[in-house]
């Protein structure tokens, strides 16, 4: 059985590629990569096809992610039956992905950071327009919240490394 993972935001450029990136990195190191798969998208369909902002990767790069494979794709209603899990970056992507839910339900939908451990912000913010120093405090937030993560969905499907 494969868990299905999906991360999202607003362009798929920044926030949900790093999340992709640090989760399936964090699935790799445990051995789990043929039990589990990642893919991100956004709730907008602005960059659809391009890689990540450069300033994500080389962020990314630096903690030794790469995300240079990924492309973006807008977030579809038959994502809810393709994943068990979607996790949003804040609470905006969070109120657009419940409106493409179906009625009946299919994937668990948080916000990424209720899984983090000691964080008070409910949002992974968003650093596109900011400076430099948002995409640090992105990947802080992100790697903290997919170790929990992880740890909750080897526990809920009975994965063990
Ligand atoms: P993301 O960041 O949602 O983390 O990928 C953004 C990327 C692009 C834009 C906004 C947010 N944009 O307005 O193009």
């Amino acid at each position: 059985m494969t868990v299905r993972v999906l991360f999202v935001c607003l362009g798929n450029i920044c926030r949900s590629p790093t999340a992709h990136g640090v989760f399936q990195a964090m699935v790799d190191a445990q051995g789990l990569g043929e039990r589990v798969w990642v893919d991100s998208a956004g709730t907008a369909a602005w960059h659809e096809g391009k890689a990540p902002d450069p300033r994500s990767s080389d962020f990314a790069a630096r903690r030794g992610y790469d995300l240079s494979q990924l492309r973006a794709r807008q977030a579809i209603a038959e994502d809810f039956s393709r994943f068990d899990y979607i996790l949003a970056m804040d609470s905006e992507n969070l109120s657009n992905l419940k409106q493409l839910q179906p009625t009946d339900g299919g994937a668990q939908l948080d916000l990424l950071l209720s899984y983090a451990d000691g964080i008070e912000r409910t949002d992974v913010p968003d650093p596109y327009y900011g400076n430099g120093q948002g995409f640090d405090l992105v990947l802080d937030l992100i790697e903290n919240a997919c170790a929990h993560l992880l740890v909750r969905i080897k526990e809920e499907r009975g994965l063990s490394c």
